[in-house]
């Protein structure tokens, strides 16, 4: 990472917890590692992308529907996914320095060296010893090619590993009184499985037709043991996901579909498409016959953002296996019954949240020949920004706050307003800019007289002079959710 990006990092995430947008968690006990609280400004953006998202998947498609399931659910569930299996990432510690590590990234981050150093051979060689070690499940392979490969723990720069474990990414807990086995009940990995398990209630509830899909925004939770980048890799996180159940054989063009679908959605936001990339998975997991990663760009490097996936009938069966109830569907166009394939899309809400704060933030240089400036602003579409308006009164007296209370009270019910009467107008604007407000409104003394206002355009500044009445309708159509959604 170079300087300038590593400062640009550390810059957001200072600015997301000077304006109220993200916390870490339980920060007056000194934080709970890899879990961080949204503030009063993170939890409307957040809001506002799983509206975005809400509305493009549910309200836009009328064979897609929308859910709520719990996060806790029966544990055989997690049997018959195969997380309580394979659900693993391969540890190691170092025993001097006593951090522990995951194994391949590890050997990950030495053939990102060797390429560095220009050792493309020795990259390559390690990087298909790495995919035979995880394919095949060897362990000892994994913490041989550490130690062929002289990796020193970053702490402690010695060689002194266990050996690697497998460790369990699940979180547990006991339902009910009594602490014994039957009793162990976890912390959902991800929402998916709440879908799979009630595609037959929806199906029959909603009378849905094969092609339909199933929606679901919720918690999800895994006990990263590598906590990284901020929110990036968390312990409690969210996701918004959908199921698209199709008929057997016709996945791939669902599958293309959605891949084309869900980089349309990102884009709609204004982002530049040089920062978007499409990562296609080689290595597929157990239940996939075609997987890709979005990934962006972050000042970090690409990372994933969102993963579609084929997942065959594998989820369908494999509940039908373990709960014994049939999980078929009568497809009346064809008069058979199967268990259909699925589409899944992905997303990460907080990892798509740091996308539209990093790509938001700006540092902007105001100088002129003859004063030092600058502002710090957050280019939010209008759609997400947190608050959509400010209103001002020039001063304190002559009656301008009440008119601006009044303006402000005519909004409110549309929109997320703020109001402030405290410091300059100068400084007024820069606090909204620095929280993404698209529009500041001025009230001062010909207001009174001709009712019109001071708007303030936050991307360009530009400043024009509008009817109070107006104010709803110009408001209303820069934010309308219409700029994001029509084709
Ligand atoms: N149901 C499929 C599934 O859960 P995944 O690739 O493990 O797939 C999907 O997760 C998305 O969830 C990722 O693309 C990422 O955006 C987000 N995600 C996964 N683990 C995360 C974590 N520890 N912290 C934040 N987001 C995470």
């Amino acid at each position: 990472m170079s300087k300038t990006t590593d400062e640009l990092f550390k810059n957001v995430i200072a600015h997301a917890k000077e304006y109220g947008f993200v916390f870490p968690s339980s920060e007056i006990y000194d934080g709970l590692s890899a879990v961080y609280d949204y503030g009063q400004f993170g939890a409307e953006l957040k809001n506002n992308i799983k509206t975005y998202w809400w509305k493009s998947m549910v309200q836009m498609n009328q064979n897609i529907v929308g859910i709520d399931s719990a996060i806790f659910m029966h544990p055989k569930i997690w049997e018959a996914s195969g997380h309580v299996g394979g659900f693993n990432d391969p540890m190691i510690d170092n025993k001097d320095s006593k951090k522990r590590y995951r194994a391949d990234q590890l050997l990950e981050d030495k053939i990102a060296r060797y390429d560095t150093d220009g050792k493309t051979d020795k990259a390559e060689l390690l990087q298909k010893d790495l995919d035979e070690a995880l394919k095949a499940d060897d362990l000892t392979r994994l913490r041989d090619l550490i130690i062929e490969h002289e990796i020193a723990c970053p702490v402690s720069g010695t060689r002194n590993w266990t050996d690697v474990r497998q460790f369990n990414l699940m979180f547990s807990t006991q339902m009910g009184a009594v602490a014994d086995d039957a009793d162990v009940i976890y912390l959902r990995p991800e929402t998916a499985q709440g879908i799979f398990v009630n595609f037959l209630n929806v199906q029959k509830s909603g009378r849905m037709k094969i092609p339909f899909g199933i929606a679901q925004i919720g918690k999800a939770f895994r006990n990263e043991v590598i906590a990284r980048q901020f929110i990036i890799r968390m312990r409690e996180f969210e996701q918004m996901e959908m199921q698209f159940f199709v008929r057997p054989g016709t996945e791939m063009e669902w599958y293309k579909h959605w891949k084309e679908a869900r980089l349309k959605w990102h884009l709609a936001l204004g982002t530049d498409q040089a920062k978007y990339r499409y990562h296609d998975h080689t290595k597929l997991a157990h239940y996939a016959n075609a997987a890709v990663d979005i990934e962006y760009q972050f000042p970090f490097g690409f990372k994933e953002v969102e993963g579609i996936h084929s997942r065959t009938d594998f989820d369908l069966s494999q509940h039908q296996k373990f709960s014994g109830k049939k999980m078929q569907y009568f497809d009346p166009e064809i008069n058979q019954n199967y268990v259909p394939y699925v589409i899944e899309t992905s997303i990460g809400l907080d990892r798509m949240f740091l996308l539209t704060l990093i790509n938001a933030y700006e540092e902007e240089d105001l100088s002129t020949a003859e004063k030092q400036d600058s502002r710090t602003v957050l280019r939010l579409h209008p759609c997400l920004a947190p608050v959509k308006a400010a209103i001002f009164p020039l001063t304190k007296k002559d009656g301008l706050p009440e008119k601006a209370r009044e303006i402000m009270e005519s909004l409110q019910l549309d929109f997320i307003l703020q109001y402030e009467e405290k410091d300059a107008i100068g400084k007024r604007y820069r606090r909204q800019d620095a929280i993404g407000t698209p529009f500041c409104i001025t009230v001062d003394h010909q207001t009174l007289e001709d009712n019109t206002v001071t708007l303030r355009h936050r991307d360009t500044m530009a400043q024009e002079r509008v009817p109070a009445d107006q104010l709803d309708k110009i408001i209303g159509d820069l934010v309308s959710w219409k700029n994001l959604l029509k084709a």
